[in-house]
């Protein structure tokens, strides 16, 4: 990631130092124009601007903790991923010693980095991120979410589940398919040309502000007509002896909003129930 980071700023004429633990890996940056710099304390004074990618927050500590104050009056972006803990530690850590902090996560794999429409999010301090606006709509779409700094890889971590939940539905509905030997190419012109943009579109963010009301109408269909549907689903997987684990799990969830007082209201009621610690069953 971080030898797509540099070439993308080298592709819009940034001046581009690097600096990584087994140096040759930049040796095509070397040629294609970028720095290379002996020592960290090089990296990091040679530019306005210090972006790092690395494994993980501990990482980055091992890397400065042992060199004083090379960090004090220099800003850094920090794109690794992590947890908002780990993300809150990093911001105070990056304070105490006199640096300005940005907390970033990248929302694409690296041959993406550098397309327009690729989202780089961002949290932490907003001075850094107007300052340097420009300079990281090299890397792509950069959208800043707000001053507390663990909101970029909350943001992630909550889009990596949504991206797995949906991976998993698909993944299950052309199981059960293929049970009947539908092949995964036919059913997947139904599920996700038709199918998806009509469940996952636009209503859903209107449907959002009820979200925020807890506003759950269940004018259109019911918990209860839902959990019929749930239980059909988890029956038909094992009638036809695919894994049925996933809808016994939406199931339970959709019982536990019945059990909460949703059973009237609809669908998306389930959202009081993510809300909250997972409890065990009744
Ligand atoms: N790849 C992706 O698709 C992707 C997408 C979004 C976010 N990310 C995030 O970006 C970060 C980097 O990912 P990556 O794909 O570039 O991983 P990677 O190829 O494994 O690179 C890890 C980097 O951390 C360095 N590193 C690891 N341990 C170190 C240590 N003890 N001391 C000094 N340097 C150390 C490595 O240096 P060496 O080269 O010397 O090993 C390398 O530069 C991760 O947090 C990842 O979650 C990656």
């Amino acid at each position: 990631m971080g030898v797509a980071l540099a070439e993308s700023f080298l592709g819009h004429g940034h001046p581009v130092t690097i600096w990584n633990r087994t140096a040759e890996k930049g040796d095509n940056l070397v040629t294609k124009g970028a720095h290379r710099a002996a020592t960290v304390a090089e990296a990091v004074s040679a530019s306005p601007i210090t972006i790092m990618c690395l494994k993980d927050y501990e990482t980055m500590y091992g890397i400065f903790d042992s060199m004083g104050d090379i960090l004090k009056g220099r800003v850094l972006v920090n794109l690794n991923s992590g947890t908002p803990a780990e993300a809150h530690a990093a911001a105070g850590w990056a304070a105490e010693r006199g640096a300005d902090y940005l907390d970033g996560a990248i929302m694409v794999p690296p041959p993406l980095v550098g397309q327009p429409d690729s989202v780089f999010l961002y949290s932490g301090s907003q001075d850094v991120f107007d300052r340097h606006r420009a300079m990281l709509a090299s890397l792509g779409d950069p959208r800043y979410l707000g001053s507390d700094p663990s909101l970029a890889v909350l943001y992630n971590t909550a889009l990596l589940d949504m991206m797995y939940a949906t991976m998993n539905g698909f993944l299950h509905a052309t199981a059960l398919v293929a049970s009947a030997d539908v092949p995964a190419v036919k059913f997947a012109d139904l599920a996700i040309n038709w199918f998806m943009p009509t469940v996952v579109d636009s209503t859903l963010v209107e449907q959002a502000s009820n979200l925020d009301k807890s506003y759950y109408p269940g004018d259109f269909g019911t918990m209860e007509m839902n959990l019929n549907a749930l239980e059909h689903i988890t029956r038909t997987s094992v009638e036809q002896a695919v894994h049925s684990d996933q809808p016994r799990l939406m199931k339970e969830i959709a019982e536990r909003a019945i059990a909460e007082g949703y059973s009237g209201k609809n669908y998306l009621a389930v959202f009081e129930i993510f809300k909250k610690p997972t409890q065990a069953s009744s």
